[in-house]
């Protein structure tokens, strides 16, 4: 799993940054259904993130990331992820409907 990831990662870094990657995009999603729920469509007390509009989540992701957004867990979780890796992951959720 993490060798395909860096293969991955490998890979999309020759492309333009704004390209999106299905497969990446969902991979890096899985980190967050265990909290938002598969899909992002949220059953618990996580916020619903599933249909967000992309720049939305994106801008938000960013922000928990540079500590201009507090949170409880969101600015820890996306410490582990580079912007471009936020960008594929914003992109995912976007395309899920509600
Ligand atoms: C450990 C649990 C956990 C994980 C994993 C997690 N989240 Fe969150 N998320 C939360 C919580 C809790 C909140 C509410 C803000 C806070 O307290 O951090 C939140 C809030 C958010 C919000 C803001 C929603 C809103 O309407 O304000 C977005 C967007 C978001 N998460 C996206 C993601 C994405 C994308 C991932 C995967 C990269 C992810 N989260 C992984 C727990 C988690």
């Amino acid at each position: 799993m993490k060798k395909l990831l860096v293969a991955l990662a490998c890979v999309s870094s020759l492309s333009f940054a704004a390209d999106y990657d299905p497969v990446k995009g969902e991979m890096l999603s899985l980190s967050c259904f265990s909290c938002h729920g598969t899909d992002g469509k949220s059953v618990a007390v996580t916020p619903q993130i599933a249909g967000m509009g992309k720049t939305t989540l994106y801008q938000t992701l960013l922000e928990y990331k540079n500590g201009t957004r507090p949170g409880t867990m969101m600015p820890k979780h996306v410490k582990g992820f580079s912007d471009e890796e936020l960008m594929q992951v914003a992109t995912y959720f976007s395309t899920i409907k509600r």
